[in-house]
């Protein structure tokens, strides 16, 4: 009679390495002082609401302005270090200088404080 043998299991260098983990950048928002952990791959709108965060919002495509808000750095409004995946969101290039951003459809790319007075807790 002939005895079976499994092949041993493969070996951690054999073994298919895991997906990096995307970067994470920690938002500040204010006046609540609120914060959250926002993937470079999640909109801030949706890492907010992970984090039990509520940001206004409607359309949630860069159109309908409703979750307009401003960045700040160092207590001035600076440019917001954010991408976005549409070529030109709801916002102008003078508003984009601004620190204006859409949280529904703006990437972090640094970590960022935000002024959002209508966050709430959901
Ligand atoms: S929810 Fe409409 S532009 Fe952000």
């Amino acid at each position: 009679m002939d005895s079976f043998t499994p092949d041993p299991p493969p070996s951690a260098d054999s073994a298919v390495p895991a997906a990096p983990e995307p970067h994470r950048y920690r938002v500040t928002l204010l006046p609540s002082g609120w914060q959250f952990d926002a993937p470079a791959d999640v909109p801030l709108l949706l890492a907010a609401q992970a984090a039990g965060i509520k940001l206004p919002s409607l359309c949630r495509n860069g159109t309908c302005r409703a979750c307009l808000c401003r960045a700040q750095s160092a207590g001035d409004p600076a440019p917001a270090s954010v991408a976005y995946r549409i070529e030109w969101p709801g916002l102008s290039r003078d508003e984009k200088a601004e620190g204006w951003l859409l949280p529904c459809c703006s990437y972090a790319r640094a970590d960022l404080t935000i002024d959002a007075p209508d966050a709430a807790l959901c």
